[in-house]
């Protein structure tokens, strides 16, 4: 088993003892976990069941349960594509493809030189513009393959 970064299990703790008495805390544990360290690392789910009195199993069963939650250290810039109804009517399959071409990757794939992780969800909130794209924490409207092209260049020269 790889060695176990202890900054991980500190911030682990913490997120743990925040949340540890509240009903439901195992997927806002997990969300703050993903987000501080980035994903959640498998060295840790031992310690987030052990927090809160689950087994291993009901801990790993809830991350892999939802595509949101990753398991390995994404790119330095995450990309996101709706794959959800609305945005498919907007076309968004011509914007997937073209991702998946551009990068040379396919969903949960990062690329070659470290600079980008893509991934599908489902609904952004933004039907109305559709296609959707999320880049890090910022959203996008109208992703056409053009748009999104301008964008990972723009991003690829912010890495
Ligand atoms: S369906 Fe894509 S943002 Fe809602």
């Amino acid at each position: 088993m790889a060695e176990i970064d202890t900054a991980w299990l500190t911030a682990v703790d913490r997120i743990v003892a925040a949340h540890a008495d509240q009903p439901g805390a195992l997927l806002p544990i997990l969300h703050a976990v993903q987000k501080e360290l980035g994903f959640i690392p498998p060295e840790v789910v031992g310690r987030i069941a052990e927090g809160l009195n689950l087994s291993r199993a009901d801990v790993h069963g809830v991350i892999s349960f939802y595509h949101y939650f990753r398991t390995h250290r994404p790119g330095k810039h995450v990309v996101q594509l709706c794959r959800a109804e609305a945005c498919q009517a907007w076309q968004g399959q011509a914007t997937e493809a073209h991702a998946k071409q551009c990068l040379g990757v396919d969903y949960h794939g990062t690329t070659a030189d470290g600079d980008f992780t893509l991934e599908a969800v489902y609904c952004l909130g933004n039907c109305a513009a559709g296609p959707s794209a999320m880049i890090d924490d910022k959203l996008y409207g109208r992703v056409t393959p053009e748009r999104l092209e301008q964008l990972l260049a723009q991003h690829r020269r912010q890495s």
